[in-house]
């Protein structure tokens, strides 16, 4: 059995369904994909996700990963937050572990190719003050009587 035959096409396409109308409303993603065609999305989703767990005679006719991505500001947050709304859709409707690994795993191998953004974390601290530590030589004067 390859992982395609442990979730199946009907199940493939409900999950997907829902991951799209979660993504669409996000309040933190939603913005991206104003305008878009849902169920063309979910056509070409259902295709590619298909093809990679090993679903015969269902082949992806959309654009290449990047070239689809190309015009979309997507940052390092926008990608980890669409990560975790599959993660949260795939348990939901209680996915089969190895096919949520390889989707998961598989999804993260392609993200160079969706956001040219490094990193997800604030590294920058250069521009966080290092806020003065009291002398403690000093006796504390309060500015103000009670
Ligand atoms: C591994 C992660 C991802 C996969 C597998 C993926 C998959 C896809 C697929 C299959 C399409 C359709 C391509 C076509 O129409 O030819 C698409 C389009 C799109 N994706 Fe992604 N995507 C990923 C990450 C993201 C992220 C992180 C965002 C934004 C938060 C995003 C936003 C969009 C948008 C807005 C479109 C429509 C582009 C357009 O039609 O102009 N995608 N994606």
């Amino acid at each position: 059995m390859n992982v395609f035959d442990k979730i199946g096409a009907a199940k493939l396409r409900a999950v997907i369904t829902d991951f799209y109308d979660r993504v669409f409303g996000d309040v933190m993603i939603g913005f991206l994909f104003q305008g878009k065609d849902k169920q063309r999305l979910i056509d070409r989703e259902f295709e590619f996700t298909a093809g990679f767990l090993g679903g015969k005679d269902i082949k992806y006719s959309g654009r290449p990963m990047r070239e689809a991505h190309a015009q979309s500001p997507i940052f390092g947050g926008h990608f980890e937050r669409r990560l975790q709304i599959l993660r949260e859709t795939m348990r939901d409707h209680a996915v089969d572990d190895e096919v949520q690994k390889v989707w998961l795993d598989h999804s993260y191998a392609l993200r160079s190719q969706i956001t040219s953004d490094k990193g997800s974390e604030c590294k920058d601290t250069s521009v966080v003050a290092t806020p003065a530590l009291p002398d403690p030589d000093r006796p504390v004067k309060l500015g103000r009587k009670w």
